[in-house]
C-alpha cells in the first residue's frame, strides 16, 4: 500500500503524461493508447469528519472532472453521522464511492486508520471542528498526503504556531494543501481583487463585513442533557465552545474577515471591539450574541466586522470595501455571493457602477472551484499550500474575538504569541475522556467577562 516519494513523483508524472497523451491523441485524431488509467490515475480521498460540510466537500471532490477521484475511506466519532454521510455521497456519485465496512472507522483514532488507506499523493479531507486540525495535519504530513481542510484552522496562539510550523513542513515535502476559505476561489472576488490592486477604487481606507441573523448552528446551548458523554456533546455542539471552534465569532465571521483582508492585501495589526449577550435565558455556552470589531491596518485603514445572532433584528449578510476614489460590493449576500461590483464614489448606485462581475456557469460555485484548483495543482505539481494563509486568517479572527471577550485592544503579535491553549492534550482524547471545558456544579461553563478578565477569554 505504501509508496516511496519516488513512486509519488512517478505517479504525478504519469497523471501528467496521460493527460498529455489524451490531448495529443485528440488533436491527431488517433485512438488513445490503452493505459490503466482507471486504476493508476485515480486520486483517492479519505473523509475525516462526516458531517454537513464533510459530506459536501466529498461530493465536491467527486465532481472534479479533470481526473478520476474516488472516496475510499471515512472516519468519524459517531457511527450514525458516518453512515448518513456515506449514504448521501453514494446517492451523489455512486460509481465513485468505494468505502466497504472495513474502511469505515469510528473513534478518536479513526483519522489514522482512514489515512492509512491512502497512498502518498492522495487527499485527506479534514472537516471535523477545528480543535483537531493540527493533530490530523501532523499525521497527513507524516504520510505524505495532500490535504483539504476546512476553516477555521485554529482558535488560539499555541495551535496557530504549531500549524504554521506544519504548514512549512508540508511545503518542504511539496504537499498540496487546500483550506476551505472558498471566497479565495470565487472568480468574481479574484477579478475584484485584481481591479482593486490596479487602483479602480483608489486606496482602501475602510472595509465592512456584516453577518447578522437569528441564532444558527449550535451557537447557543442549554445544559448538557446527560448523554452522549459531555465530551461528545461538546463536540456535537462545537459552535458553543471556544476550545472546539473558536465559538460563533471564529466559525461564522472568518469568511468576511479573510476576503476583506485579501482585498486590502494585508492583515490588520490590532483590534478593539464591543460585544455582549443580550439574551442568555438558560443557555450555558460561551458566546456573545452580538459583536462589533474594529480592526486597524498598519497604514491606519480600518475594517469593521459586525456579527449578531438575535431573532427579530435587521438581517444583513454582505461585505463592502471603500477606497479613496470609489467603493466595491465584495460579497452581495452570504459569505461570498455573486455578483461583486465597483462604483465611482461611496454610494452603490446603478448610475455610478463601474463594473459588475460575470462568471461563467461552470465556475459559479466556489466550493467546486477550490477542488478544481487543488486537483489541478496536484496533477501539474504546482506549488499550492493555503495553510499559512488559513492560519493567519484564523489568527486575525481570534484577535477580534478576544478583543470583544476581554474588552482590551489585542495586537496580532499578542494573539500569535499567547500561551493560552484551549484544548491541550487533545491528541490523547478517547471516548471516555473528560471534556476540555469543565462545567460548574450547576452545569454552567465559564464565559468571557470583558474588563474583569482582561488577559484571558474565560477562567477555566
Ligand atoms: N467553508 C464553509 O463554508 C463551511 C461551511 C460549513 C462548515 N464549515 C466548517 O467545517 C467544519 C465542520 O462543520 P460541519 O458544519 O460539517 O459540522 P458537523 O457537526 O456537521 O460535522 C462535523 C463532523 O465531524 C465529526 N467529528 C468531530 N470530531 C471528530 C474527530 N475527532 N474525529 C473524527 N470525526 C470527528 C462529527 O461527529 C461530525 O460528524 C467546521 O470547521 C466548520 O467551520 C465550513
Amino acid at each position: 500500500m505504501n509508496q516511496t516519494p519516488d513512486n509519488l513523483t512517478s505517479r504525478r508524472e504519469f497523471i501528467k503524461s496521460t493527460g498529455k497523451i489524451a490531448a495529443a491523441s485528440a488533436l491527431a485524431g488517433v485512438a488513445i493508447p490503452h493505459v490503466h488509467a482507471a486504476e493508476s490515475n485515480t486520486i483517492q480521498v479519505a473523509l475525516i469528519g462526516c458531517g454537513g460540510r464533510g459530506t459536501g466537500a466529498a461530493a465536491n471532490a467527486l465532481d472534479v472532472k479533470s481526473v478520476p477521484v474516488k472516496l475510499v475511506a471515512m472516519a468519524d466519532i459517531f457511527e450514525d453521522r458516518l453512515n448518513g454521510s456515506y449514504d448521501a455521497v453514494k446517492r451523489h456519485s455512486a460509481g465513485q464511492v468505494d468505502v466497504p465496512q472495513d474502511r469505515r472507522f469510528i473513534g478518536f483514532d479513526a483519522y489514522k486508520k482512514a489515512m492509512d488507506c491512502l497512498k502518498p499523493g492522495d487527499i485527506a479531507i479534514f472537516t471535523t471542528p477545528l480543535a483537531f486540525r493540527w493533530v490530523h495535519f501532523t499525521y497527513a504530513i507524516q504520510k505524505r498526503l495532500n490535504v483539504f481542510m476546512e476553516k477555521p484552522l485554529t482558535a488560539d496562539g499555541p495551535t496557530s504556531r504549531r500549524m504554521l510550523n506544519l504548514a512549512e513542513e508540508a511545503t518542504a515535502k511539496k504537499l498540496k494543501v487546500g483550506v476551505g476559505l472558498m471566497s479565495r476561489h470565487s472568480r468574481a472576488l479574484q477579478e475584484l481583487y485584481q481591479r482593486i490592486q490596479d487602483g479602480e477604487i483608489g486606496d482602501l481606507i475602510l472595509l465592512r463585513g456584516y453577518r447578522m441573523h437569528g441564532p444558527v448552528g449550535s451557537a447557543f446551548s442549554e445544559k448538557w442533557p446527560g448523554k452522549p458523554s459531555e465530551l461528545l456533546w461538546q463536540i456535537q455542539r462545537f459552535h458553543s465552545f471556544l476550545w472546539a471552534s473558536g465559538g460563533c465569532f471564529s466559525d461564522f465571521y472568518i469568511h468576511h474577515i479573510d476576503h476583506l483582508c485579501w482585498m486590502k492585501n494585508a492583515w490588520p495589526i490590532k483590534a478593539q471591539a464591543v460585544g455582549g449577550r443580550h439574551y442568555r435565558g438558560n443557555a450555558v455556552d460561551q458566546n456573545f450574541d452580538n459583536y462589533s470589531v474594529e480592526y486597524t491596518f498598519a497604514d491606519g485603514a480600518k475594517m469593521y466586522m459586525d456579527g449578531r445572532c438575535i431573532t427579530g433584528c435587521n438581517a444583513i449578510y454582505s461585505s463592502y470595501a471603500h477606497g479613496s476614489k470609489g467603493m466595491a460590493i465584495v460579497s452581495k449576500a452570504n459569505d461570498c455571493g455573486l455578483p461583486s461590483s465597483t462604483y465611482k464614489g461611496q454610494n452603490p448606485d446603478r448610475a455610478n457602477q463601474l463594473w459588475v462581475s460575470k462568471v461563467s456557469r461552470d465556475e459559479q460555485d466556489p466550493y467546486l472551484n477550490e477542488w478544481n484548483d487543488l486537483i489541478d495543482a496536484i496533477r501539474n505539481d504546482k506549488p499550492y499550500n493555503e495553510a499559512r494563509r488559513g492560519v493567519e486568517a484564523s489568527l486575525v479572527t481570534s484577535m477580534g474575538r478576544k478583543a470583544a471577550h476581554t474588552g482590551q485592544e489585542i495586537a496580532y503579535e499578542e494573539m500569535l504569541n499567547s500561551q493560552e491553549e484551549y484544548a491541550p492534550g487533545i491528541e490523547k482524547l478517547t471516548m471516555d475522556s473528560p471534556p476540555p471545558l469543565k462545567s460548574d456544579s450547576d452545569g454552567r461553563y465559564p464565559i468571557p467577562l470583558p474588563g474583569t478578565l482582561k488577559h484571558e477569554e474565560y477562567k477555566a
